[in-house]
């Protein structure tokens, strides 16, 4: 039996997580699975782990109002050591690119533990864009034994690198395993049915480097085109950064065809997804999700790490200036032609079995002491 403790702390890995802390605990024979949340959201990650009905073993709660950079990654490696002392894991799972990652992975390089990166490989070589995760998964990647990277191309970006083959596997993202336990045919909300005489445009903005001006001129983008198009009905769950929400709430002021709510639950939010007729976004996750739902995307920045949503078709980068927003949204609200092309989407992203991949590749691997040796 190997003990795996799996470590997140905000909603993007909690949604990639939880279909994998599922999958592990399939197999009590062979693993045991070790849940710790570090807390770094607090009210967006109990959501999610509500929806997923998964109770930690072990929660850091370091989050607080108008928290640095500092303040996350002290937080967790003054806490996480305790959980790794306690629990002695064979491998340590983290996922992606946040703060929670990082100094969770930087926890168990001190500790020699050996580190289990579930979506590697996604690079733009920027360290700027976006900042710091471009930071945060490189280094990861540098102390990681097993590279679970979900595509071809991100598995190409460590080979590069200079990682040994046997250590990357490509299983596809989980966040496609998770929409294939919440969208629902028979799903309704008022906020749909307010929506439902015209068509949705689903908004999401929280990256950090997109906070002050950027962020201004996204908002005033997307509200000209809401004045412009009156079949339009745009939904914005708005994140709970405190930042954040003073931008919207001052750029949004009197628009009634622009409704700020609350975060949806990320069942909610996959089935408002499902419905939206267009999504407006800087998120990363969310590049994932709708190709596989076949929605169009425009994303709100210059570079993304997810390249192969922009060749499959269905993303488009807009960059963060007004115009560009506005013109990239006219195109697809004007031209059937141009929407089409678009919505004609080839999901790039696996086929919801990843969380399987990868807990078949562990009970292999583990098994073989691999963890130990090959990095
Ligand atoms: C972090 C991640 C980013 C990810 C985003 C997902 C890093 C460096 N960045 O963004 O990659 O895309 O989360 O949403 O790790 N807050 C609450 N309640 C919550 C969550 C947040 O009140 O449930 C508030 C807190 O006041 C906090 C602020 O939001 O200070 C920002 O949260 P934080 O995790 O620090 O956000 P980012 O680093 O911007
Ligand atoms: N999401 C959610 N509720 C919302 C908005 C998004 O559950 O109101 C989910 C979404 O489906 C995706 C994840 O949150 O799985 C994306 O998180 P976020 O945009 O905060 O972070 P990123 O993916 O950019 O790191």
């Amino acid at each position: 039996m190997k003990t795996i403790v799996l470590a997140f702390g905000t909603r993007p890995e909690a949604v990639k997580m939880c279909p994998l802390v599922k999958e592990l605990r399939k197999h009590p024979k062979d693993f045991r699975t070790v849940v710790c949340v570090t807390g770094q959201h607090r009210q967006m990650l109990d959501q999610v782990l509500k929806v997923f009905d998964i109770a930690p073993d072990y929660d850091l709660s370091v989050m607080k109002e108008n928290q640095t950079l500092f303040d996350v990654t002290i937080g967790i490696l003054a806490r996480f050591d305790r959980v790794l002392e306690e629990s002695r894991p064979d491998l340590v799972l983290v996922h992606g690119d946040t703060t929670t990652t990082f100094a969770a992975a930087l926890a168990c390089f001190y500790r020699h533990v050996p580190v289990g990166h579930v979506e590697a490989g996604l690079r733009t070589y920027n360290l700027d864009f976006p900042f710091p995760e471009e930071f945060n998964r490189q280094a990861v990647g540098l102390v990681s034994r097993f590279h679970f990277a979900p595509t071809e191309n991100c598995r190409q970006n460590l080979l590069r690198e200079g990682k040994k083959p046997e250590t990357i596997f490509v299983t596809g993202n989980t966040a496609i395993d998770a929409l294939k336990t919440t969208v629902r045919e028979d799903y309704s909300h008022p906020e749909l049915t307010w929506a439902s005489d015209g068509k949705l445009l689903l908004i999401t903005a929280h990256r950090r480097e997109n906070l002050g001006e950027p962020m201004h001129h996204m908002f005033r983008a997307i509200r000209k085109v809401v004045e412009t198009h009156p079949d339009i009905r745009a939904v914005y769950p708005i994140h709970m950064n405190p930042a954040v929400r003073r931008i919207a709430e001052a750029e949004f002021e009197g628009c009634d065809r622009i409704h700020l709510i609350e975060p949806l639950d990320v069942s909610d939010f996959h089935n408002f997804l499902a419905r939206a007729y267009l999504v407006l976004t800087d998120s990363g996750g969310i590049q994932e999700e709708a190709p596989a739902l076949g929605k169009p995307v425009l994303v709100m920045r210059d570079t993304t790490e997810r390249p192969e949503g922009v060749s499959a078709g269905t993303l488009r980068l807009t960059g963060t200036e007004e115009h560009k927003i506005c013109r990239e949204c006219d195109r697809l609200l004007t031209s059937e032609e141009e929407y089409q092309k678009m919505a004609k989407a080839v999901n790039p992203y696996g086929d919801g079995t990843a969380s399987r991949q990868i807990a078949a590749i562990l009970k292999e691997h583990l098994q073989q002491g691999e963890a130990d040796v090959i990095l």
